[in-house]
C-alpha cells in the first residue's frame, strides 16, 4: 500500500534558486506519495505536485505581523500544513494554539500534519508516551473531525539526533493514535534516514513518514520514498 512521505525542509535551504534545484531533484513517479514542505517564503515558487507548510497561524486575517494564514496558504493551493511540531512548541506554541490552527486549516480543507510527542530521553516506556501524548491529542483535536487529521509522532528525543524510536514502538503509538482518536493516518518522524526507513513503512498501522535532515539529501531521499 501506498505510504505518505512529508519533507520537512525546516529553514533550509537559504537561496530559491537552490529550493527550486532541491525540489526539481526529487523524482516525481515515486512508488510513494510525497509531499515537500518548504520554507513558507519559497512556496509559491517551488514547483512540485503536493507542496505542505511548516505551520500557519489560525486567524485568516488582520493585524497580524508576520503571519501566514490557511487562508492565504488556500490561494496557493497548498494541500497539507504541519502544525505543532516541537520547534514551535519550543517557541510557545500551546495544544490550544495547535488546536486553533488545526481548525483554520480544515475550514480552508488544507490538511493538517498535527505533531506530537514529549521526551527528552529514550527510556520512557510506551505507557509513559502515551500518557503524555494523550494530553496533547485530547486538546489538539478537541471539537475536530480527526479522520481528516494526519498525526506525525515525533519524539523530541529522536528529532535531528541521529538516535530513531524503535519501528515497534512507533507501531504501538500509531495504533494507540488511529483507535483512541480515528485519525486519517499516523506518520512517524525523527532521526529517519536511508537505512532505518524501511522497517517504519513495513508497519500496518504507520502510514508514513515526516523527513527532517534526510530529505534535504535527494539521492538518499529519492530512495526511501520508492520503499
Ligand atoms: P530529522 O529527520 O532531521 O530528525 O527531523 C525530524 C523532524 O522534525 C521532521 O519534522
Amino acid at each position: 500500500m501506498k505510504k505518505l512521505i512529508i519533507a520537512n525542509w525546516k529553514l533550509n535551504p537559504t537561496t530559491l534558486k537552490e529550493a527550486q534545484r532541491l525540489a526539481g531533484s526529487i523524482s516525481s513517479k515515486a512508488k510513494n506519495t510525497v509531499v515537500l514542505c518548504p520554507p513558507t517564503i519559497f512556496l509559491s515558487q517551488v514547483g512540485f505536485k503536493n507542496l505542505g507548510a511548516q505551520d500557519c497561524f489560525w486567524q485568516e486575517r488582520g493585524a497580524f505581523t508576520g503571519q501566514t494564514s490557511a487562508l492565504q496558504l488556500k490561494s496557493l493551493k497548498i494541500k497539507y500544513c504541519i502544525v505543532g511540531h516541537s520547534e514551535k512548541r519550543a517557541t510557545g506554541d500551546t495544544d490550544e494554539m495547535v488546536n486553533a490552527k488545526v481548525k483554520s486549516l480544515l475550514e480552508n480543507k488544507i490538511t493538517p500534519v498535527m505533531c506530537v510527542g514529549f521526551g527528552t530521553t529514550v527510556e520512557q516506556d510506551d505507557l509513559e508516551v502515551v500518557d503524555i501524548l494523550r494530553h496533547q491529542l485530547d486538546i489538539g483535536l478537541k471539537g475536530v473531525d480527526a479522520s481528516k487529521v494526519i498525526v506525525a509522532y515525533e519524539p523530541v528525543w529522536a528529532i535531528g539526533t541521529g538516535k530513531n524510536a524503535s519501528p515497534e514502538h512507533a507501531e504501538k503509538i500509531s495504533l494507540f493514535v488511529k483507535t483512541k482518536y480515528n485519525a486519517s493516518k499516523v506518520l512517524y518522524g525523527g532521526s529517519v534516514n536511508l537505512y532505518n526507513a524501511k522497517p517504519f513503512l513495513d508497519q500496518p498501522n504507520i502510514g508514513g513518514l515526516l523527513v527532517g535532515g534526510e530529505s534535504l539529501i535527494p539521492s538518499h531521499f529519492n530512495q526511501i520514498i520508492n520503499m
